[in-house]
């Protein structure tokens, strides 16, 4: 019997339900309106009530129509055939879902993200008899590039027998793989096809590591200044246009990772169609084929309703951490995590819960680090290793980071990667803040090197400060120079043109060689007869970096770029002594 309920309220996207049967914190309802169900999830119980927040449009919904509870919390549904899709934050894929109902979405339609149909050539990579857990590898089905594997559902817990696994052949996600035995003799059917709840982390792995070995994103100021691991986590706060998204797509195209998982939650309903008309269009310098082959994106738009908004976040970080139980290296890319917020608040403020600092929830934080915490490196069983890396994007209004969401987000990440609007305006990008900016975790080059950089930029800075007063006529020579020393650091190493080929993308290898010989030039002192000798010494060297970089890795002109950078800095020093 379905277990039903009467709603006594609607107030927005918020319904007030009275039940009798038992229910669950966070089930899944329908509301029901004629033949239409729009999916709801239910949020809070209070005695004989239940607060339901509809994932839809509630126009037309009525006190005293009907509500089926599920008893099922909101769940992904994983399994091969996920790579490429677009979808919302209740999984429904949108291409097919547009092609099924036209561009402007029709309520209550869900379709499944997963074909039913589509067969997959699946090898075995167990045995009958063998003993497994949760997320242990019963078989693979290869997609795209790599070997997904067909795992023991994550929710069954304990030890279990493999009793019966198929040979091999086509298959569909529907289809018996596997049959196993649980400890207490019980039969467990397997699928390719996995249910799970979105807002519960899956932890079939065998340990979480420490992450500490670089994520190379092949952005120089980046993988040099404010590295990120591989499993880590970082922040990229920035004003509006700053190049946050940017930011994203570059790290996404270019940062050695497997998978990548987008949550699109848009600023504007521009933007995120924005995200779908380029995303499809970037290609994977890997394989020179579409980004999308290794990409999904769980997308939504501030138009939409504030619990879809919510939930696409969860179910993001649950795709993610589908792929790393397969032993493969995720980035996940949330941009703007302050949407996200912002649809918590709206969330807490229809329960009219007491509200924390800007009318956020008080709970805001703690929600933040548990989104967060889902990132991670794990050991799985088998030996190998999965990772899970989390870069989020804040927007803060008018660009102030005390505020709550950038706050509580900076309180769990690793790496802060500040965008800077005076560095964007000037069009220095990419425009993350080196001065700002830091990082808790190990990168490409010495520490002692980046210490050196980071000294440099800050003194720079400050003789930048004191020239705006005192003027150009005003300041010491010593000081000039490291001045155009900084500045000759971040024009040629820290900035870099996401439109050159080469320079676009820097490897690790060629980040420490170049890092290096720019470090150890700018250490020994430079001699100028003057500022304007000074000056034009530092503009040819600018030059002749900038070129190096546009020189591919291992090429002749990259070793005759490197031989120019090398001269001009000696030819000087010629001059001076002279
Ligand atoms: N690395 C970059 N190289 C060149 N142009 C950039 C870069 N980052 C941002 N921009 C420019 O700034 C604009 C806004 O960037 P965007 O990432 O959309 O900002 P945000 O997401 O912070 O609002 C882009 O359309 C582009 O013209
Ligand atoms: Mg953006």
């Amino acid at each position: 019997m379905a277990n039903l309920g009467r709603i006594v309220s609607v107030s927005g996207s918020l319904i007030t339900a009275v039940f009798d049967q038992p229910v669950v914190q966070n089930e899944v309802g329908y509301a029901i309106i004629d033949d239409l169900r729009l999916k709801a999830e239910l949020i809070r119980v209070r005695g004989d009530y239940a607060d339901l927040q509809v994932f839809e449009d509630t126009t037309g919904l009525y006190v005293g129509g009907q509500v089926e509870f599920t008893g099922e919390m909101l769940i992904a549904e994983l399994g091969p055939g996920l790579l490429g899709q677009v979808v919302d934050g209740l999984q429904n894929p949108l291409f097919d879902l547009a092609a099924v109902s036209g561009y402007f979405l029709e309520r209550g339609r869900y379709l499944e993200p997963i074909d039913r149909e589509r067969r997959w050539a699946f090898t075995p990579r167990a045995r009958v008899g063998d003993a497994v857990r949760a997320g242990d590898t019963l078989g693979s089905v290869p997609e795209g590039e790599f070997e997904h594997r067909v795992m023991v559902p994550f929710g069954l817990t304990g030890w279990l027998t493999v009793k019966d696994l198929i040979d091999g052949g086509e298959h569909a996600v529907e289809d018996v793989v596997a049959t196993l035995e649980d400890e207490r003799g019980r039969s467990h059917e397997v699928t390719m096809l996995q249910r799970w709840p979105v807002k519960l982390p899956i932890r079939a792995y065998r340990e979480r590591l420490r992450p500490q070995e670089p994520l190379v994103t092949k952005i120089r100021i980046i993988d040099t200044l404010f590295p990120v691991a591989r499993g880590g986590t970082s922040c990229i706060p920035g004003p509006f246009g700053a190049g946050k998204t940017v930011l994203q797509q570059l790290m996404s195209r270019h940062a050695e990772v497997d998978v990548v998982v987008v949550a699109a939650c848009g600023e504007r309903a521009g933007e995120v169609v924005e995200t779908l008309r380029e995303f499809p269009e970037l290609t994977d310098p890997r394989t020179g084929r579409s980004l999308m082959e290794r990409t999904v994106i769980v997308c939504n738009t501030s138009s939409m309703p504030v619990a879809a908004r919510e939930a696409s976040v969860y179910t993001a970080v649950t795709l993610a951490e589908y792929y790393r139980q397969m032993g493969l290296d995720v980035l996940l890319l949330a941009d703007s995590t302050s949407r996200w917020a912002q649809a918590l608040r709206e969330v807490s403020g229809r329960l009219e819960e007491i509200p924390g600092e800007e009318a956020f929830p008080a709970y805001l934080e703690s929600v933040v680090a548990a989104f967060y915490e889902r990132g991670g490196l794990v050991a799985l069983r088998d030996g190998t290793q999965g990772s899970v890396t989390i870069a989020g994007t804040v927007s803060p209004a008018g660009g102030n980071l005390e505020e709550p969401v950038t706050q509580s987000t900076l309180k769990v990440v690793g790496a802060f990667h500040g965008l800077s609007r005076e560095r964007s305006d000037a069009r220095r990008y990419p425009a993350i803040d080196p001065l700002d900016s830091w990082s808790h975790y190990p990168g490409v080059v010495p520490g002692a090197d980046v210490a050196f950089a980071r000294a440099l930029l800050r003194s720079g800075n400050e003789v930048a400060q004191m020239m705006k007063v005192v003027g150009e006529e005003g300041t010491a020579l010593d000081d000039f120079v490291r001045y155009l020393q900084a500045e000759y650091l971040d024009a040629a190493y820290l900035q870099q043109d996401a439109f050159d080929p080469v320079d676009g993308a820097s490897g690790a290898e060629r980040q420490a060689l170049v890092f290096g010989e720019l470090v150890r030039m700018l250490r020994s002192p430079q001699p100028h007869a003057d500022k304007d000798a000074a000056r034009r010494f530092y503009q040819h060297l600018t030059q002749a970096t900038k070129e190096w970089n546009r020189a591919p890795w291992g090429s002749p002109e990259f070793d005759a770029a490197r031989e120019r950078v090398h001269s001009l800095a000696e030819v000087t020093e010629v001059h001076a002594h002279a």
